[in-house]
């Protein structure tokens, strides 16, 4: 067994012929891990620190994130984070194409499976930290069109692991104010889900806190094309002969219509391609790309790309403010 370091993670093993363990024990997180091997079941405990909440601060002219309870850090690397992000530079949505899930679990001899149902857990972590930090909308690339060219057992498996989620969490959800959304061809999915994402969005429709739109049987240009082929009927509709058309009719027909544009696209595990996600919306969102395997994808990972996101000169093709003067 190794000896582990405070500061880090330590992986333990503890097999048998019928049955093969996997402990983990994060202690920056402090979280431990058990993974059954075989089935991919997997105990998480993790600690979470209750404190008062802190108070909003000015520091070197930004203004420091409230914390809430829940977000109190668990680490010194953690508080060093959200001590330097400003709160009112915030992103209004950001969108996360969550990759990983599979080279997670071959790394450690496990199934794919298992790497998905670690996976739900840093969703799980990455919608309550945004929705804490109210940010205004979060979507999670869950299930691409292309997805469906997977072996038909891990798509089974996803979907259950979709209601699941859905069944566990949708309390949590509605507590913490969520709106859900469900973006992409919904009448395409498998008749139980479709049930239970309506009745999610029907419950959490009143909620006026962070939107949470989850992509599911989702493609950045199926999206386009239903929104021409809407856009067509009520043209068609109107019995005008004439109809011309600009962005916002195009956007306002989008599935994500009403949201924000994503101004931060998140992409785990390396991979320098946005995958057919949201192309009419990331038009001018900042990309931060991380090696980390989604399922290692940590609040204090969140916290790193907020900071990269607030360090960056946004210009939508203008010009920046000390050329500008410079020009001027
Ligand atoms: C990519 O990993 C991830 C997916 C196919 C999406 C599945 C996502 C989850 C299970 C997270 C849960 C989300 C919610 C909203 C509950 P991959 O299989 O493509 O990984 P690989 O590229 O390493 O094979």
């Amino acid at each position: 067994m190794p000896a582990p370091d405070r500061s880090g993670a330590g992986i333990f093993f503890l097999s048998s012929p019928a049955l093969s363990i996997i402990i983990s024990i994060n202690y920056r997180e402090t979280s431990l891990t058990a993974c059954c091997a075989t089935c991919s079941c997997m105990l998480v405990f993790q600690r979470i620190e209750h404190s008062a909440l802190n108070s909003p601060r000015s520091i070197r002219g930004k203004t420091r994130v409230n914390v809430p309870e829940f977000l109190t850090p668990t680490g010194r690397e953690e508080e060093r984070l959200l001590g330097e992000l400003d709160a009112e530079r915030l992103p209004q949505h950001i969108a996360v194409i969550m990759d990983g899930n599979g080279r997670w679990a071959r790394k450690r001899h496990l199934p794919r499976i298992a790497g998905h149902r670690a996976g739900v857990r840093s969703a799980r972590t990455i919608i309550e930290t945004c929705a804490r930090l109210k940010i205004p909308a979060l979507t999670l690339y869950a299930f691409s069109m292309e997805n469906w060219r997977r072996p038909k057992a891990e798509i089974d498996f996803l979907m259950r692991l979709l209601r699941e989620y859905l069944r566990k969490e949708l309390p949590v959800i509605h507590k913490n104010n969520i709106r859900l959304l469900v973006i992409g061809r919904a009448d395409q999915l498998p008749d139980a889900v479709r049930a239970d994402v309506e009745r999610g969005m029907e419950q959490t429709a009143g909620n006026s806190g962070m939107q949470l739109a989850v992509a599911l049987n989702y493609g950045g240009r199926a999206e386009l094309v239903d929104a021409f082929n809407r856009i067509l009927d009520r043209v068609r509709d109107s019995g005008l002969p004439n109809a011309h058309i600009d962005e916002e009719t195009i956007s306002q027909n989008l599935y994500t219509a009403g949201l924000p544009d994503p101004d931060l696209l998140i992409r785990t595990s390396g991979e320098m391609r946005v995958s057919n996600f949201l192309l009419w919306q990331i038009a001018y969102a900042e990309i931060y790309v991380t090696e980390t395997l989604w399922p290692d994808f940590t609040r204090a990972q969140l916290y790193e790309a907020l900071f990269d996101f607030q360090k960056r000169e946004r210009r939508y093709g203008g010009l920046s403010d000390a050329r500008r003067r410079v020009t001027a």
